[in-house]
Parts: C-alpha cells; structure tokens; sequence
C-alpha cells in the first residue's frame, strides 16, 4: 500500500502572508514519506520542495541536486551555500558511480604558519573568524560541473525557484531565525558593509526576509554559469571584500578554482556495497575502516544501543579516527595509503586488541596525535528521481554562518574551512586536539573533510541514499545510520531520529546526545573504562530507503529537514 504524506501546505499558505509573523511556520513539516517515483530529503522544506518540483518536471536527480544546493543557499544561509564547498556521490540507475569534488582550497597565498603568531603559538579564532579563514569556493564550479556532465533540464530552470525565493522573501522556521539572531550577535561584527538583509535585530518565526542582493548574485549565475561567480561583478565584489578585511582571496585563486571528478571511494559490509567519497574526505574512508572492523561481530546479538554494541562500535570509531590523523588529507599534495587502510587483513589486525569488556586507552591505540578540531555546520540533501538515478550530496561554509563575512553587498557569506586544516601540525588546537602533517596548510591544497555522502547498494540494486552534516561526528553518524537499518532493521525514520553517540580516539571519550540512552548502559560502559561527554543534539541525517519498489525517506528531527516526494 502507497502511503504518501502531503507535505509543505504551511509553508504554502504563509508564503502568501509575508511579515505576518504567524506562529505555526513549518510546524506540520512531516518528517517521513513513502512514496514510489522520486524524492528529495533535505535540511529545509523550501528546498525539498524546489528539488521535488525539479523531478516533476522530468529533471533527473543531478538536476535536482543543482536546485536544491541553491535553494539552500538561500533558505538555510547557516550552512547552504555558495561561498562553500562539498561533494556530491552519483549512482546512475545502470549502476555507474561518479564522485564530484567541490571542495574549497587554501589561497595561493596560503602557508602553513598563517595562524601562527611569531612565537609559534595558534593566534586564536584567526583560522575560523573572518575573511583570513576564508578557503576558494568550490561550490558554483561544482554545480556547473555536475550540469555539463549529467545536467538534463537547463541551468536557468534549476536557479530561477530560488531567485525568486531570494527576491520575493519567505517565511522563517523557528530555527533559522534562532540562526540569525546568531549571526547578529556573533558574526555581524566581521563584516566590512552591514549586509542589506539585515533589517532588524531579533528575528521571529514567521517573519520574512528578502536577499535581494543574493537574488542579483543567483541571477548572475544563471546568466554566465561559473563566469557569473568566479569572473566579473561578483569576483570583484569578493576580492574588494578581501582587501577591506584583510582576506588573501585573488582574482585568479577565483578563476583557477576547479572542481573535480574522483574515483568513488567502493567497499563491502556484508551484502552491501557501500559507494562513498574519498580523499580530500576523510568521511568515505573512514566509514568503510568502521565498517569492515565491524563486520566479525554479531551486533544484532548484542542489541541495539547495548552496552555491548555501543562498546564495540566506539572501539572501531577510535582506531578509524586515530588512521585518519596520520595518513589523511589532499590526496593531490600527499600520498593517502587507501589501499593499505582498506585492507580487509590490516583492519583485523586493527581489531586485535579490541575487549569485549574493557575500553582500550586511545594513548594504547595510536601513538600518534590527533588531528582535527572540526564544527557541525554543514547540510546534506538525498535524491532519487523517476529514473532510478541517486545523488548524495554534503555541503558547508565549515561552522555556522561560516567565517561570518557576507561579500559586500553580494548577499552570501563565505566559508571558514581553512580551520579544517591542522593549523599547527603536531600542536594541540583550541579545543585541545592535536594536528597531522598530512593536512598542514599549503597553497591551492584542499584541506581534510569529514563529509560522507553515501550510497549503498543491496544485491546490485540501489539501497539506501545518506548524509548528515556535522563534524567529525559525520562518519560515525552515517555509520550508525547504515548499521541501524542493516543490522537493527529500524525504519529509515527511526534510524535518523534515534540517538546517535561518537567517539574520535582523542579527546578519549564518547559524545553522547543526552537523555537518549539507558542510563544503566551508560553505567555499565563507564565500568569498562569509557567517559562520556553529553551533547544536545548530533547530526541531522537526511536518508532514503528504497525497498520493494518504494522510496522511504527519514527526514531528521532534529532540524527542519524534511521529504517531498510523488
Ligand atoms: N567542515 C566540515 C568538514 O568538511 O568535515
């Protein structure tokens, strides 16, 4: 039987009331659906609605993608973006796998001592605050490259919803007024010119706001494609932004940004292939170590969020991410040893002194140090169209709002993912994490990710669609993601909205999201050694299972993600 969710009527009808401040904006965003064509789950109801509106059309899921990636540039500025970077993993309905990289890269002028003051020491904030922590953005060359390659309806029709979006105002949810009352108070101050959709000082859910600077920005893309960003009216407004605060951004930085298209990251759990991002993200690799360190163990015997399963899975989170300090970062600058990582006989080996009933030190994992300090600011977007074909896409401006610089009077804010990469190797950053080599800073390198945009498959067909922002807590949650459907046999719905826990070998504990865990589990777990450091909330995963011929989306949450389908 079809059960379909009629989303988005809310949002339709205070559309139509703009500035009317109505209290139940998004209120009835439904968070799952299952349908049987085509869906798009995605961290804003506009956006999957605009991406639904692109398959309706007969766009397939690229198109899709395209749309959706600017409709959050508008409706979700915290971390949708153009001023950004990300990937994106395609699954073609024959089975053909492509990955695109549109990550951001350090400035020409970058080095690896930029945020270091003359005695040696990490200035603080100065690789996340600002125009210096800006990297080249990847994210409008990504687009235009995903089009040219795959691209089925025109580049105009995939921007035009989200001009009007930005030029005609819409409604916020309670979140992301939340976020811009943030940027107000936190990140106003780097700006050079007030951007002009700044109109007052504490926003309401409900209240509308209007980007017409970004409208002209979008529509300038439309009409010149990568040229409308990386060239021109808009290279120049992000270059004069960088000399009136103080950023090393260059005209040709701008015009030798190139995304591109990497060998997809492949590997096994079970009956499962797993199609992941690789190097300059961690994220693919990372997962697919977890994975396979896991795969000897009966976690469906263990049970779901036992003392036993959470055990084991923290333990093969610590000796995936100790690798990941060591031997990760641009695979254009350093040699990563994936096959040597991968290695079925190496991940064992990995696992060797794994304890059912005691939690191994991190210090007694890796003698190495660990590398990242990263924040959760970032989205993803899931996609399958009426073809069959799926895309997974993880995007970000790195923190919330990114380096808080909005490129004057150009409307949209800039990233700050230089803090991704280890601004002192070998030294403790600010929140006493330690940095790598691999990922020091050098100019035009693409600093380590995180980022996981998945898909699976299940005896050849297409499974599963994932992705979740959030730090380093990214892989473990698209882990848990994958291992609650295959393992747990959770509804895609229930496996995004259970809680998550994470661990990264250093700092030796694990984050775990509050009141969502047995406290006689947590007992027993710090009876084996673990500490633990609660947290509000973790991830916010978008996910679609396909099963017996229907799309199941799981929207999470924890945020206004939302399904939109037919
Ligand atoms: N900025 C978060 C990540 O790329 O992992």
């Amino acid at each position: 039987m079809y059960r379909i969710f009629i989303l988005f009527c809310v949002s339709f009808c205070f559309l139509s009331c703009v500035n009317s401040n109505p209290s139940n904006v998004h209120d009835e965003i439904d968070k799952s659906a299952i349908i049987d064509s085509a869906m798009v789950v995605s961290a804003h109801p506009l956006a999957s609605e605009i991406g639904k509106s692109i398959l309706k059309k007969g766009g397939n899921a690229i198109d899709a993608a395209i749309a959706v990636q600017f409709a959050l540039a508008v409706v979700h500025p915290s971390a949708g973006n153009i001023g950004g970077g990300g990937f994106m993993v395609i699954r073609l309905n024959k089975g053909d796998c492509y990955t695109l990289d549109f990550r951001e890269k350090a400035p020409s002028t970058a080095h690896r001592d930029m945020y270091l003051n003359d005695d040696g020491t990490i200035v603080k904030r100065l690789s996340l605050d600002g125009s210096l922590a800006v990297g080249v953005p990847g994210t409008v060359d990504g687009m235009c490259k995903a089009h040219q390659k795959f691209g089925s309806l025109s580049w105009g029709e995939l921007i035009q919803p989200s001009i009007e979006l930005a030029q005609n105002g819409f409604p916020l949810t309670q979140l992301e007024a939340d976020g811009l009352n943030y940027f107000v108070n936190s990140k106003l101050k780097f700006n050079s010119i007030e951007p002009s959709f700044i109109v007052k000082d504490n926003w309401l859910k409900g209240d509308s706001i209007y980007l017409h600077d970004l409208a002209n920005t979008l529509y300038l893309i439309k009409a010149k494609r990568r040229a409308g960003f990386y060239e021109g009216e808009i290279a120049l407004k992000i270059t004069q932004e960088m000399e009136r605060s103080s950023g090393v951004i260059t005209s040709e930085d701008l015009q030798n940004y190139e995304s591109i298209w990497r060998e997809p990251l492949i590997g096994y759990y079970k009956n499962y292939k797993i199609i992941s991002m690789g190097p300059p993200s961690s994220g693919g690799a990372c997962l697919l170590q977890m994975l396979k360190m896991l795969e000897p163990f009966d976690l469906n015997q263990m049970g779901l969020h036992s003392y036993k399963s959470i055990h084991c899975i923290a333990e093969a989170e610590k000796r995936a991410f100790a690798d990941r300090s060591k031997y990760m970062g641009d695979p254009d600058f350093i040699d990563v040893p994936l096959t040597q990582l991968l290695d079925s006989m190496y991940l064992k080996h990995r696992m060797s002194n794994y304890s059912s009933i005691m939690a191994t030190l991190s210090d007694s994992i890796f003698p190495g140090n660990f590398n990242f300090k990263e924040s959760d600011q970032t989205t993803h977007y899931s996609i399958v169209d009426t073809y069959g074909n799926a895309v997974s896409v993880t995007t970000t401006l790195n923190s919330s709002y990114g380096s808080g610089v909005v490129v004057g009077s150009a409307g949209f804010l800039l990233n700050n993912e230089m803090d991704d990469f280890s601004s002192k190797p070998g030294q403790p950053n600010l929140y006493g994490l330690i940095g790598g080599e691999a990922n020091s800073i050098q100019p035009n390198k693409r600093m380590l990710s995180s980022m996981t945009p998945t898909i699976l498959e299940k005896n050849g067909q297409l499974f599963m669609v994932v992705g979740t922002p959030g730090g380093s807590t990214i892989i473990t949650g698209v882990l848990q993601t994958i291992l609650n459907v295959i393992e747990y046999d959770l509804s895609i719905q229930d496996a995004v909205s259970i809680g998550r826990f994470h661990h990264q070998w250093r700092p030796d504990e694990i984050k775990i999201e509050s009141n969502k865990f047995d406290s006689l589990v947590i007992q027993q777990l710090k009876q084996m050694g673990h500490s633990f450091k609660s947290v509000n909330s973790m991830n916010r995963v978008d996910a679609i299972v396909i099963s017996e011929g229907l799309l199941e989306g799981g929207a999470d949450p924890r945020g206004d993600d939302s399904c939109s389908g037919f």
